[in-house]
């Protein structure tokens, strides 16, 4: 069976890691890259968690540095907003990934910055690569922006974990991702390009159960001891400081792309708020054309189903303890 080629984009990050964990480990895919981007945390971290976790786990995939920026704000500012809404919990600790040291790969980054890795990769794959995205859009719009012939035909699709149909869990009509970089957002929903919305309608009810994690506990391979402790941190954070719970919000978006019919979309049209006063980085879903006369641009998950979702992630983990 042909493989699906993917390309991750990730701003690792806690359940960013659990996601690249799974996509290393799955069956039918052809992880061809991961490329970073300043989010959870600054890239000075989540560069170094990525490369670090993909060598800790025997995945030996290109990883790039990407933009340590969003196209117009400024990330502290976004993330004192997360921590307000949360209480001040920290929601994926001091360095991004829960406070989880791993060994300092061997080798470095792949010469090639984000932008240009996109760029090769999507010429490489002849039109079949898959972007994932689970962090800031920023990457993959500075990529169409670099180099527009992306926009014709050189990607497949782009399934990003970001935005809500409604509501928010950063302010109360944005989602962090959006919130960080809704500029990006816009310039990748704009391009053409097919695109799928995983957001917080889906991954907020994505929530892996405990059963779920007490089975991953058992399990000995590098990216299973990963997965349980990320998943510890999460319920601790939970049921001491009332914070986030198990949500594979990222891990959602993967799925959706290496097993669609874990969501269920409708094909709306969507666009990033940039200049509301108090709705930037609102993700406006037009369910309807009061607003205008909107042409359809992406595929929205707006149910999902979780079984399905931890079977997938399960199948993942146990296939990682081939690599023990
Ligand atoms: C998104 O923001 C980050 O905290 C998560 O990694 C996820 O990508 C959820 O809003
Ligand atoms: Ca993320």
């Amino acid at each position: 069976m042909k493989k699906l080629r993917i390309l991750m984009d990730c701003d690792t990050g806690t359940d960013d890691a659990i996601a690249l964990v799974c996509a290393a480990n799955t069956p039918n895919v052809e992880l061809r890259a991961v490329t970073t981007v300043a989010g959870n945390a600054d890239l000075c971290f989540t560069a170094p968690n990525t490369l670090n976790l993909m060598r800790y786990i025997g995945c030996p995939v290109k990883v790039s540095k990407g933009a340590e920026t969003p196209i117009k704000r400024v990330l502290s500012e976004i993330r004192e907003k997360v921590d307000e809404e949360a209480g001040q919990i920290d929601t994926h600790g001091d360095n991004g990934l829960g406070g989880i040291v791993l060994p300092e790969a061997k080798d470095g980054f792949y010469p090639l910055d984000a932008v240009d890795t996109i760029y090769e990769e999507a010429k490489a794959c002849g039109g079949e690569l898959v972007i994932i995205a689970t962090g800031p859009l920023t990457n993959i719009a500075n990529a169409i922006t670099k180099h527009p012939e992306l926009k014709d035909g050189l990607i497949k699709k782009i399934v990003f974990m970001g935005g809500a149909a409604k509501g928010g869990n950063t302010t109360a009509v944005a989602e962090f991702n959006w919130l960080c970089d809704p500029e990006a957002a816009h310039i990748v929903l704009m391009s053409g390009i097919p695109c799928v919305m995983v957001g917080l309608d889906v991954t907020e009810k994505a929530e892996i159960s405990d059963e779920f994690c007490d089975r991953v506990r058992t399990l000995r391979s590098n990216g299973a001891k990963v997965c349980s402790e990320i998943l510890e941190f999460m319920r601790a954070r939970r049921d001491t400081h009332g914070g986030e719970s198990t949500l594979m919000h990222d891990g959602l978006a993967l799925a959706a792309a290496v097993i669609p019919d874990v969501v269920s979309c409708r094909h709306l049209f969507v666009d990033a708020e940039c200049d509301g006063k108090y709705t930037f980085g609102h993700s406006f879903v037009a369910f309807d054309n009061r607003l205008g006369d909107f042409t359809p641009n992406c595929d929205v998950a707006l149910e999902v189903n979780v079984k399905m979702l931890e079977e997938y992630m399960w199948d993942c983990l146990i296939r990682s303890e081939e690599k023990r």
